[in-house]
């Protein structure tokens, strides 16, 4: 290669690199008591969370972009220390845990970034983001004044800061880092420590700002918190939230709009009138910036589920689910939320604090105007910028309230906004997005359904799990020379390092004639007593299953048989998620505590903790990566047949084919018990069918103060039968899926699905409030903004790879009921279906103005109109080629 080429080509690189490593012109971040300041601009700020390691690479720009497209400002992630340091002194910034490259997405699609290094985050993550080993530093005690501790913490912190600074990150370097976080909610447990948290805490913010990142630090939930460090609030509500100085901003760093769940539990939900609610509260009484707690929750792949008992699934009921999709109505409802927020930026920036106005005995205005004088200026009132907010805090009843002469009705626990002080672009109980409906199933079965579609049928296009399943059985015990052999019970994480979930402890006790007689003669049997456990036992008498418990620090009592002479006794100690939750976390440890014993026995107890055990760390298909693609081989495989009786203990592999399409794909473990799955030797995580309670899964009704027993689903079925399965990981044929199962569960049944929105539907009133697009052309007459000429519309939308393939309902009139359920009333526009089957059938979307002039005339004079439409949306490859015909 010639010298001046080589050059050229080096000359464009670097400029390449300098024009990419830019996503911003470089600009200053501070705050005021109002708000943060971005670039010299106070700024009203939208947050979304997405952690990067719950979702892939290959999602990031789609969550990003849906993200941008919801009305977000701001992602927000914490750091995964354990992910980034698993080993101490060598760091991992690839794959899902490259956050340099998560944090260029961000800038590149022009938003910014909050990072919460911690690097303690909670988040229901694996020891709440520790590394495991970090426990094992002889003397150190995590969270508190302990030098060995806050030398670990500097060290990352300052390593995940300088990251950043040397791939211009930060805002003044041109990047999207706005703002980041030190520890993590450590007021909650600050007194834990006596006077040490106090110092601790102080160090830590101190040590912070020493890093000099050039942006603003919180710490949330730290009433305490150094002047030079925003405290903020965390909560379903925040309004009304005072930071500890009257120079800081009120902001909001975890508006949780669900809830995680745990195995065996219902499902939450938080329903969207009453998180818009919480929302426009916060901004209505001097909030600044808030950040979702999730916008997009995804899954815990592998084994960084914390806990313990966390599921896999990080959904959160989060406006993206867990796949990645839309949640409709969340994150529609939300996007226009924040619209019209927007439209309120100017003046709620504008002014200090707002005006009050008492309305009724539980109903308030908070007027934002600026003052006309300042602005220099002698503006008319509706030349100021002015927005007002109102709210009705009733639970039950709806209030007709007045502002400035004019009267507004509020529905019970809502509130409006008025950009212009004058006009509602939005009410957070009025819900005009879109409902969207999920269908998850056999990729297969629609075809069969739809005989159009049979014949489209293409080979890739039908998810097909091997009907050939292989077992090799997981030994029960030791099996491997890395046993070992100790005198005494040894705390679980001692030995495992966390490299497994699973532990072995075995010992052998001898039983005389004398005892086996006494227990015939008393006709009774030996129990084996764990005085205290944690997260799961499975206990065995000479190979055989006898029993088992979960539950956390729980006392075992469990009957065993025992023959005359020695026993095998062989616990299986497991972990189901790192505690991530708590003071002291480093001496929480897991497995046993106090004794194990035998009694019932003719001459008393036994004590057995003082006995010899062995102990094996782990399981043997786990160790030599039987689940991986290259290593798969190494196991004695062999067939297992549809009739053969399945044992416990199993591992089982067989082949699929990925269902055709862009769709999101689970595998449905609904019919297994417990276990681990790799697909293509990707670890999918843990699954578990425990179901949840049969009670307490009530209506959901969103009035009232949320919190997480409100809204619950999934009551008598299993809280997750469904693991996604990231299309990256997929090949189109032959993906290896590798399964440990604890139970004695046939794999048959394992099915591969995929899901999208199949239903859509949505339900707009002709009173409802304009577009919001609307309002950036006001139409201004003799002083006066007039948006009512400004027809409301609805909206569809499918899901990409989606088009709507027909309509089930659309009545322009009286309709009654809601998505699924809708019929005609007593008013009803005859073209009602042509009208809206010209507009969306065949397209990936579509709006339909609501409006007498669009369905041909008034259907009844003096009645308001609503709108109300059922879609039904289907791959688009099969629509195309089937019109194609
Ligand atoms: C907060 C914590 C988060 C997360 C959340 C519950 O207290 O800061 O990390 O654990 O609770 O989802």
């Amino acid at each position: 290669m010639g010298f001046w080429f080589q050059w050229m080509i080096l000359a464009l690189t670097a400029e390449f690199l300098i024009v990419a490593a830019e996503y911003f012109k470089p600009f200053n971040v501070s705050y005021d008591h109002r708000a943060m300041i971005i670039d010299g601009k106070r700024r009203m700020l939208i947050s979304g969370g997405i952690h990067y390691p719950r979702a892939t690479p290959e999602m990031w720009p789609d969550l990003i972009s849906k993200s941008k497209e919801g009305g977000v400002d701001v992602i927000e992630t914490y750091v995964f220390w354990n992910g980034h340091e698993p080993v101490r002194g060598q760091y991992y910034f690839e794959g899902r845990y490259d956050i340099v490259k998560f944090v260029k997405q961000v800038g590149s699609s022009g938003l910014y970034l909050f990072l919460r290094i911690g690097p303690y985050v909670c988040a229901e993550w694996n020891f709440g983001g520790f590394p495991v080993w970090l426990r094992d530093v002889p003397g150190i005690e995590f969270r508190t004044d302990n030098a060995l501790f806050k030398e670990e913490m500097q060290r990352f912190v300052k390593k995940i800061v300088d990251l950043m600074k040397e791939e211009s990150l930060f805002s003044w370097q041109g990047g999207p880092i706005v703002m980041l976080q030190i520890e993590n909610e450590y007021g909650n447990i600050e007194s834990s420590f006596g006077p040490k948290g106090k110092d601790y805490m102080v160090w830590a913010a101190k040590m912070a700002v020493g890093l000099d990142a050039g942006v603003p630090w919180v710490m949330c939930k730290q009433v305490d918190a150094p002047e030079y460090i925003i405290d903020t609030c965390n909560g379903y509500y925040c309004d009304g939230f005072k930071p500890n100085s009257d120079k800081k901003p009120v902001v909001w760093t975890e508006n949780w709009d669900g809830w995680y769940t745990s195995w065996g539990e219902r499902v939450p939900h938080r329903p969207v009138e009453d998180l818009a609610f919480a929302v426009a509260r916060f901004f209505q009484r001097g909030g600044s910036f808030q950040n979702y707690y999730m916008y997009f929750g995804g899954t815990n792949f592998g084994r960084t589920s914390g806990g313990p008992n966390y599921i896999t699934s990080y959904d959160y009921d989060a406006p993206i689910d867990e796949y990645g999709l839309l949640s409709q109505p969340k994150w529609g409802h939300l996007k226009d939320l924040h619209a019209a927020i927007k439209l309120c930026e100017p003046a709620l920036v504008a002014v200090d604090s707002p005006q009050y106005i008492k309305l009724g005995p539980k109903q308030e205005a908070h007027v934002y105007r600026e003052n006309a004088h300042s602005s220099g200026q002698n503006l008319s009132f509706h030349e100021s910028k002015c927005s007002a907010f109102l709210a009705n805090i009733d639970e039950h009843k709806s209030a007709t309230v007045k502002l400035f002469g004019q009267a507004y009705t509020l529905p019970p626990w809502s509130a409006s906004i008025l950009p212009d002080c004058r006009n509602i672009a939005f009410n957070t109980a009025k819900i005009g997005a879109q409902t969207s409906i999920k269908t998850v199933r056999f990729d297969d079965t629609s075809y069969v359904n739809n005989p159009v579609n049979l014949q489209m049928m293409v080979p890739n296009q039908v998810a097909r799990i091997s009907e050939t399943w292989n077992s090799v059985k997981e030994p029960i015990g030791v099996w491997s020379n890395s046993n070992f052999t100790f005198q005494g019970i040894l705390e679980h994480l001692n030995v495992t390092k966390d490299r497994s979930d699973y532990l072995w402890y075995s010992t052998r006790i001898y039983v005389s004639d004398e005892d086996i007689l006494f227990w015939k003669d008393n006709q009774v049997s030996p129990i084996l007593t764990i005085d205290s456990m944690r997260d799961l036992v499975y206990i065995y008498v000479n190979g055989q299953f006898t029993g088992g418990a979960k539950g956390k620090w729980i006392k075992v009592v469990q009957p065993v048989n025992l023959k005359q002479g020695y026993n095998d006794i062989t616990l299986l100690s497991q972990t189901v998620g790192l505690q991530n939750y708590g003071a002291f976390l480093e001496k929480d440890g897991a497995g046993f505590r106090g004794q194990i014993k035998l009694t019932g026995c003719k001459n008393g107890d036994i004590d057995v903790t003082e006995f010899m055990w062995t102990y094996q760390v782990g399981l043997k298909g786990e160790f030599l990566k039987i689940f991986s693609i290259d290593n798969n081989r190494s196991a004695e495989w062999t067939e297992f047949e549809r009739d053969a009786i399945p044992s416990n203990f199993s591992w089982y592999k067989t082949q699929f084919d990925a269902p055709g399409g862009v769709d999101p794909v689970v595998l449905d473990f609904g019919s297994m018990g417990k276990g681990q799955a790799w697909v293509n030797g990707h670890h999918i995580g843990r699954y578990w069918t425990l179901d949840a309670p049969k009670d307490g899964c009530q209506t959901c009704d969103y009035r009232g103060s949320y919190d997480s027993n409100k809204c619950t689903t999934n009551c008598g079925k299993p809280t997750q039968a469904w693991y996604h399965v990231p299309r990256s990981w997929l090949q189109a044929a032959d993906n290896l899926l590798v399964i440990f199962e604890e139970t004695e569960k046939t794999p048959f049944e394992i099915s591969i699905k995929s899901g999208f929105s199949e239903t859509i539907c949505a339900k707009v009133s002709e009173s409802h409030y304009p577009p919001l697009h609307a309002w950036s052309s006001p139409k201004i007459t003799n002083g006066t903004i007039s948006l009512k000429t400004m027809i409301p519309a609805l909206h569809l939308q499918c899901d990409a790879g989606h088009t709507i393939s027909s309509i089930e309902f659309a009545s322009y009139g009286t309709p009654r009921g809601s998505c699924q359920k809708f019929s005609k009333g007593s008013c009803h526009a005859p073209n009602s279906f042509s009208v809206v089957s010209e507009a969306c059938r065949g397209r990936t979307s579509c709006s339909v103005a609501v409006s007498d002039a669009v369905f041909g005339g008034d259907p009844c004079h003096g009645v308001v109109k609503v709108l109300s439409v059922e879609v039904r949306c289907s791959s688009s490859s099969y629509i195309s080629s089937a019109s194609m015909k």
